[in-house]
């Protein structure tokens, strides 16, 4: 559902923000891409967004190639930025009726914006509010409504658990794996090991713009995802690491 093939990007100024990336998100699976500050993450969701060119590689949603038909492509994906969009003097009602119809979607009835913010844990208090007076984790819900509102099989959410305190983290958490379970795929970045793990169907690292590690929800039953983690960016891990001269 989400493919990418090779994908690299090298910005104008002649930095390598992603090299040769591979992966693969199927239906029903949620892919956690986590990687240090400036690791290339949302450069990679900007790519499968067709924000910014590739200068290699491809990257697929749906089979459909996001450079050849990005239109077709876009239908079938939803994306939720770092810092949501939002228009703040209107309320969250009148944000995901413009947001829906933007995208195409005049079905929708304010029961259904209701029940997609009671599901994202937004207040009750909170829906006929104008978005100025929200706070940074309640404009997240609102983002992570609006994208499921779009009911697109692909999810690209870039770091959907920042801002967000511990128990509207574990509500996102739960919201996401029945998102999973109703079929979607879902690629997201985050920093947090903790909610990775218990989210992910497969882990990707990367560093400095290669995967530099991918594991299975199963191989991480195994191992400590943090110990994992620290130890590729500190370069001891695996392949193309140093832990034979330490
Ligand atoms: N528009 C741009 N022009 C030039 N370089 C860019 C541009 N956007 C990103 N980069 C560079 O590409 C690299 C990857 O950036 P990216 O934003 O993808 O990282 P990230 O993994 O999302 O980091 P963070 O965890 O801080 O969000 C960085 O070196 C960054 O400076
Ligand atoms: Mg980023």
């Amino acid at each position: 559902m989400i493919e990418a093939i090779g994908l690299s990007k090298r910005y104008s100024d002649g930095s390598l923000a992603l090299d040769a990336l591979d992966l693969e998100v199927r239906a029903g699976e949620i892919y956690c891409l986590l990687g240090a500050n400036g690791a290339g993450k949302t450069t990679t969701l900007n790519l499968f967004m067709n924000f910014t060119r590739p200068t290699a590689g491809k990257a697929l949603i749906n089979g459909i190639d996001v450079l050849l038909d990005p239109r077709a492509a876009k239908r079938h994906v939803a994306f939720l930025m770092e810092s949501v969009a939002l228009y703040s003097g209107l309320t969250a009602f009148q944000n995901l009726d413009f947001f829906a119809r933007l995208g195409g979607r005049f079905d929708q009835s304010k029961d259904d914006y209701a029940m997609a913010m009671r599901q994202v844990g937004l207040p009750e208090r909170s829906f006929d509010l104008r978005v100025r007076k929200f706070s940074k984790g309640m404009r997240q819900k609102l983002g992570i409504a609006m994208a499921m509102i779009k009911e697109a099989p692909a999810l690209l959410l870039d770091e959907p658990l920042s801002s967000l305190d511990p128990q509207a983290a574990a509500e996102l958490v739960e919201t996401l794996l029945m998102l999973r379970d109703e079929g979607r795929a879902i690629l997201l970045t985050t920093h947090d090991l903790f909610h990775a793990k218990q989210l992910a169907d497969t882990v990707g690292i990367l560093k400095e713009g290669r995967k530099v590690l991918t594991r299975s929800r199963e191989e991480l039953r195994a191992e400590r995802l943090e110990t994992l983690y620290l130890d590729y960016m500190r370069g001891r891990g695996g392949w193309g690491g140093t832990a034979a001269s330490l």
